[in-house]
């Protein structure tokens, strides 16, 4: 059966409204012990033996995957590297039997993605992948697989199969660190009380959309744009940035926030401008300096920031609150606003939104 649009004027519409009961589903599967099994999860023994994980894939799911290393550290304090696969596949990369390869992938079929899990397999890593469609290519090839079952996702800019990847490293980060040891059970329940009350912020957020359509207003005649973020805020500034350019055409591009005064300030003007995420809370400050910093050369400054922020909120010409959560957790609901922005931008532009040009759903070639 073909999906249908259920009533919304585009799939990525749909989508972007499907991801509350997506990650609802995934967090009560981990929750009732369903979520991870022999088939899917390494044991004690094998995780023992990890010295390092790579995480390599391609556009959002390689984002998802630099959203999820924040987690895995923090949970598990194994390193975590993370690469684009047409670039990890002929680096000088550092794969042994120590080694935990995950490869994250809507489709399961991304050619590159595919030859960096062939390149890790013949250095004899373990492997592991996070895919959305059950019995592809890269879910049968690796050691474990996760399954997203975040529904077939139509919309060639991804969004619920981006949150699903995020939230299952969320959880197989726990799952490891509590086979290791690295967690106490206080923290892991505390972590998990956090957890399920995400789906029902990712719908505050849903539900109050006047402020993202006043944004992308503002941004459907501009030329080229800035998204800027530190740590995790850093990864959603450039999936923002990512989701806008696939939607709506406009140049843009994501920076560390801290490197603006190593370049990029000299294309700052009073035609220019900047989507700042700040909702760490030990960055967040820091971030909305830049922002006051930017607004004294003129720019328009869009942020996205977590409630009751007064001090980013004054700094910025609007701001999107997100519902406080975890730092480690924030990345599932910053990318939201930053959706549908591209959404509507890409509305306002009069694109054809669930098909932009010159883009495919799976990528088969390199
Ligand atoms: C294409 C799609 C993107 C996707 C990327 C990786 O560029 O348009 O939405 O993120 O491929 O695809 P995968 O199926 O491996 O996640």
């Amino acid at each position: 059966q073909s999906p249908d649009k259920n009533g919304f004027e585009h799939f990525m519409l749909k989508e972007i409204f499907e991801q509350p009961g997506v990650i609802k589903n995934i967090i009560s599967n981990y929750a009732d012990n369903k979520l991870f099994n022999s088939n899917n999860s390494f044991s004690k023994e094998e995780l023992q033996n990890i010295d390092k994980i790579y995480i390599v894939a391609c556009g959002t799911a390689l984002h998802a995957g630099q959203s999820g290393k924040f987690a895995i550290e923090k949970f598990t304090k194994i390193p975590v590297l993370t690469d684009i696969a047409s670039e990890f596949r002929y680096n000088n990369s550092f794969i042994d039997e120590k080694t935990l390869l995950i490869v994250i992938s809507q489709s399961g079929e991304t050619a590159d993605t595919l030859g960096a899990l062939e390149k890790g397999i013949k250095a004899k890593a373990k492997t592991l992948s996070i895919t959305n469609v059950e019995d592809s290519t890269i879910a049968k090839t690796t050691d474990k697989s996760l399954y997203c079952n975040a529904g077939p996702e139509v919309s060639i800019a991804s969004t619920k199969a981006y949150t699903a990847q995020v939230a299952l490293i969320y959880l197989l980060s726990l799952d490891m660190a509590k086979k290791l040891k690295t967690i106490d059970d206080e923290d892991l329940s505390s972590i998990l009380i956090e957890l399920k009350k995400l789906p029902e912020k990712i719908e505050e957020i849903l539900q109050n959309v006047d402020t993202i359509k006043n944004i992308a207003n503002e941004l459907k005649e501009c030329q080229s744009m800035f998204y800027i973020g530190r740590g995790p805020d850093l990864i959603t500034a450039k999936e923002g940035s990512l989701k806008l350019k696939e939607t709506s055409y406009i140049h843009s591009e994501p920076f560390a926030a801290g490197e603006l005064k190593h370049g990029t300030m000299a294309l700052m003007d009073s035609s220019s401008k900047v989507i700042a995420v700040a909702t760490q809370s030990n960055l967040s400050k820091k971030t909305a300096t830049n922002v006051l910093e930017l607004r004294e050369k003129g720019v328009s400054v869009y942020s996205v920031g977590v409630e009751g922020d007064v001090l980013l909120e004054k700094n910025s010409n609007y701001t999107v609150f997100i519902p406080e959560t975890l730092d480690v957790l924030s990345p599932i609901l910053t990318v939201i606003p930053e959706q549908l922005i591209a959404y509507y931008t890409s509305l306002a532009k009069g694109i054809d939104v669930d098909h932009p040009r010159n883009l495919t759903k799976s990528v088969i070639s390199e």
